[in-house]
C-alpha cells in the first residue's frame, strides 16, 4: 500500500469515528508511511480496503477472530441478521447465551421482544414490515462473559466492523438499542434517558436511540416501554412513510 493510500485509509476510519486502528499481523511499513502511521497510535490497520466493501468481505475479514479476549468464551461469532439492503438497522450491545449458541443476533428473550416490537408497531401503524426486512447487529460480535458490558477496547476493535457494516448497508436510519450502542455510535457519555426520542446522526445517517429490550423486560419499566414504542414509531414512520 502506498503512503497516500495508507493516509486515505486512516482518514477514512477517523471520519467513521475510529480512534485506534489495529493491524492483525506485522507488515513492513515504508519509511514515508511510517510518519503518517505515527499520528494514530497504536497503528494496526484493518486488512481491507473500504472501497467496494461488502458484508461478505467484512465477515471474511472477521474470520475466526482472536483480536480481543472475547473470543476465548465464544461459541459462534454473531455477525448480523436480516436484509443486507435494509432501510433500517438496529444495533444492540453484544450477543447473549442464545445468540452465542445460534450465531444469530437477538434470538433470546430480549430478541423476541425486539421482534415483537418491530412487527407489532409496524402492524399497528399500517406499515408492512417484518423482522426480515430490517437488519440487526451488535457492537461486539462475541458474547461477553456473564453478559457483562463490553470493555472500551473490545468496542473499539469490533466497532470497526460495525462501522463497515453500516457503511455498506447505508440505511435510511439507524436505531441504537441501549447506551452501549449509543456510545459506540455517537461517542460521548450520555445515557439512553438523555439521548432517546431525538434524532442524532452517525456519518450523516439519522440515528435514534431507544432502550435496550433487555431493560424493557424488567417488570417495572412500564414507562420506558411506552417510550420505546414511541421511539420505534418515530423511526418506522421516518423510514417507511
Ligand atoms: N442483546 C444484545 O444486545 N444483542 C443480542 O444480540 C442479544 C441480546
Amino acid at each position: 500500500m502506498s503512503p497516500e493510500e495508507l493516509r486515505r485509509k486512516i482518514e477514512y476510519f477517523k471520519d467513521l469515528g475510529v480512534k485506534e486502528l489495529y493491524r492483525r499481523e506485522a507488515v513492513a511499513v515504508a519509511p514515508a508511511a511510517e510518519a503518517v502511521a505515527a499520528t494514530v497510535a497504536p497503528v494496526e490497520l484493518p486488512s481491507l480496503a473500504p472501497a467496494g466493501d461488502t458484508l461478505i468481505q467484512i465477515g471474511q475479514d472477521i474470520g475466526e477472530c482472536t483480536r480481543c479476549g472475547l473470543h476465548k468464551g465464544r461459541n459462534k461469532i454473531v455477525f448480523g441478521d436480516g436484509n443486507p439492503e435494509a432501510q433500517l438497522v438496529f444495533v444492540g450491545e453484544g450477543p447473549g447465551a442464545d445468540e452465542d449458541a445460534q450465531g444469530i443476533p437477538f434470538v433470546g428473550r430480549a430478541g423476541q421482544l425486539l421482534t415483537q416490537m418491530i412487527e407489532g408497531t409496524a402492524k399497528k401503524e399500517g406499515i408492512p414490515l417484518t423482522r426480515a426486512d430490517v437488519y440487526i447487529c451488535n457492537v461486539v460480535k462475541c458474547r461477553p462473559p456473564e453478559n457483562r458490558t463490553p470493555e472500551p477496547d473490545e468496542m473499539q476493535i469490533c466497532g470497526q466492523f460495525l462501522f463497515r457494516q453500516l457503511q455498506v448497508i447505508r440505511p435510511k436510519a439507524i436505531c441504537a438499542l441501549g447506551s452501549t450502542a449509543a456510545k459506540a455510535l455517537l461517542g460521548g457519555r450520555d445515557g439512553v434517558t438523555k439521548l432517546r426520542g431525538k434524532w442524532h446522526k452517525w456519518n450523516d445517517i439519522p440515528l435514534i436511540v431507544t432502550y435496550h429490550p433487555s431493560y424493557l423486560l424488567r417488570a417495572y419499566n412500564v414507562e420506558a416501554k411506552r417510550e420505546a414504542w414511541e421511539d420505534l414509531k418515530k423511526a418506522l414512520h421516518f423510514v417507511y412513510d
